[in-house]
């Protein structure tokens, strides 16, 4: 059983079938409605019903608040419809710039562990073949079941190959089978690139807010910037509990020598003992600390949901325009279902 949906003000149509959500539909149609997380956690999907009922699945308050769906929003990775439909949405401009995803089978390069629970993975195309991606964007891992799970792509497109930050989630079956049982060599499959998270023009500086993993996309947007001359300052806060859950601290603690406009701030929300006067507390709070107005900054935000809905909601409390706040909210979000 399908149903007609209808995207103002351009007017595209499309069918979707029961078992997809909006976003899924159009993806399948190659309409390209603006999204990032794909599970109800960023809101870049949300859009206005104007006719025809939907089901929206269960999303967290960052992306779309109880009021705005009382008034009629939806996140389209979220919705079901259940009768023909129109949606107002902006069609993203960029649709032919974002490449195509593609399911492609994957060989398993290397896995090196970075700290006590993330563990890189380098992944190589077949033969010659280059993911053709924009930094920032995801890819998801099929499992043999057809369930998916989704990570960060956090090697720069210009790279040779993908790589990527795993977390050992308490018991999460994916991550236990990489950390255990994975083997080099092996071969799996993947679709992308996935997401619209990247980078977008702007002569603002940039505040980065990281929050664990979450430091896979910003990396990769953040090396492509380097290869790319862009001047634009970058100021980078890395949150994490712990001294030992950093990860990559050298690399950033380079960048930071080498390039004037760069900016690293790691900050530890649960350190005892301080001898060395790091920065403490929650990473957003310390960009306010900092920053106190931010109307002429753009910021990207990436890791669990509520350091998003937080960041998200603080920084606009401290004048940063809605629209000028990215997030890629899906690091620690539960595995997604079969497609
Ligand atoms: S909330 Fe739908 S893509 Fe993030």
């Amino acid at each position: 059983m399908s149903h007609k949906i209808t995207i103002q003000p351009d007017g595209v149509i499309f069918d979707l079938k029961s078992s997809q959500t909006i976003l899924e539909g159009a993806i399948a149609a190659g309409i390209t409605i603006p999204y990032g997380c794909r599970n109800g956690a960023c809101g870049s999907c949300k859009a206005k019903v104007l006719s025809g009922k939907v089901h929206c699945e269960e999303f967290q308050q960052s992306a779309m608040t109880d009021d705005e769906q009382e008034n009629g929003w939806t996140l389209c990775c979220k919705a079901y419809a259940t009768e023909d439909v129109t949606i107002e949405a902006r069609i993203s401009k960029t649709n032919s710039d974002i490449p195509q995803s593609k399911i492609t089978p994957v060989r398993v390069e290397a896995l090196e562990k970075l700290n006590h629970d993330v563990m890189r993975m380098y992944l190589k195309l077949p033969g010659n073949e280059k993911l053709n991606f924009i930094a920032g964007q995801y890819i998801e891992f099929i499992m043999a079941d057809g369930s998916r799970r989704a990570f960060s792509i956090a090697s720069p497109p210009h790279a040779p190959l993908i790589e990527l930050h795993l977390r050992l989630i308490e018991g999460g079956k994916f991550t236990h089978f990489v950390f255990e049982e994975m083997q080099e060599k092996s071969i799996h499959r993947i679709e992308g690139p996935i997401g619209q998270f990247f980078l977008r023009e702007s002569e603002k500086p940039i505040i980065f807010v990281s929050g664990g993993t979450g430091f896979a996309p910003i990396k990769s947007v953040i090396e492509d910037m380097f290869e790319k001359g862009n001047q634009r300052t970058i100021y980078l806060y890395q949150g994490v509990r712990k001294f030992e859950d950093l990860y990559m601290d050298e690399l950033c603690q380079s960048w930071n020598q080498k390039y004037s406009n760069f900016n690293y701030i790691p900050v530890f929300s649960e350190i005892e003992e301080n001898p060395n006067n790091l920065r403490t507390g929650f990473v957003h709070q310390a960009v306010i600390d900092d920053f106190q107005l931010l109307a002429d900054y753009q910021v990207y935000c990436c890791g669990a949901p509520i350091l998003v809905e937080t960041a998200f909601n603080d920084f606009v409390k401290n004048g940063l325009l809605e629209d000028e706040f990215f997030a890629d909210a899906f690091s620690f979000a539960p595995p997604k279902p079969k497609l």
